[in-house]
């Protein structure tokens, strides 16, 4: 393969041989995901454990991402199938990649889905627009007839609206370079300190 002379290589980040660097860069793509509907991790792919133990994987929309607490956020429908499959095992992977900073992060944690004032709290937030998706009558996933079947609302969506929070005790960091990878676990403990080891990428 020959290299294009007119591509230059991006320069070196100063977080690149820095854990505590790296980790910070991390979580502030995470945040800014959250924020930004048009950041590339505003969407993270959440995967879930089946009643057959076997991996179930969706794109859900990055809500909150909080560093300090190590714990993101996502909404869902309260009859969603990933809500069966987290009462039966909390356990959650969540994956989020951004094409423009090369930057792959891989989370694992566990789940807890917020109930009563903070669920309420978190619904008084939501848009008109975003509760429409939590008014129909029919639960994710069921099988209808037509199309149209899956459009009627029964509901104003509050009962059903369901805010999911990820405690997270791991962050798998990838950062893609020319100049060589850079690949990292973080891992932490609730009750000790947050540690960060370099991986072979
Ligand atoms: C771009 C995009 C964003 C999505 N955001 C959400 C979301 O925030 N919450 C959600 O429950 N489903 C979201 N979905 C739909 C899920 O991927 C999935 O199809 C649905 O939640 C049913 O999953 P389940 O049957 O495993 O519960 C989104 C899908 C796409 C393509």
């Amino acid at each position: 393969m020959h290299s294009d002379p007119t591509r230059r290589s991006a320069p070196i980040p100063p977080w690149y041989d820095d854990l505590d660097g790296s980790l910070a860069e991390g979580w502030g793509l995470l945040v800014r995901g959250a924020a930004d509907r048009r950041s590339p991790m505003h969407t993270v792919a959440v995967a879930t454990v089946d009643a057959e133990g076997l991996p179930n994987v969706r794109t859900v929309v990055l809500r909150a991402a909080d560093p300090a607490r190590w714990r993101i956020r996502f909404h869902t429908d309260a009859r969603a199938r990933k809500l069966e499959e987290l009462a039966r095992q909390p356990a959650v992977a969540a994956l989020a990649y951004h094409p423009a900073a090369k930057i792959q992060l891989r989370l694992v944690g566990t789940a807890r889905v917020l109930a009563g004032s903070e669920a309420a709290a978190i619904w008084a937030q939501v848009t008109p627009h975003g509760r429409q998706c939590y008014r129909v009558a029919k639960a994710p996933g069921e099988p209808i007839a037509s199309p149209a079947e899956g459009a009627s609302m029964d509901a104003d969506g509050a009962d059903r609206f369901c805010a999911v929070e990820v405690e997270v005790a791991s962050i798998e960091w990838l950062y893609l370079a020319a100049a060589g990878h850079r690949r990292a676990r973080f891992r932490r403990d609730p009750d000790g300190p947050i540690t960060g080891e370099w991986l072979v990428p």
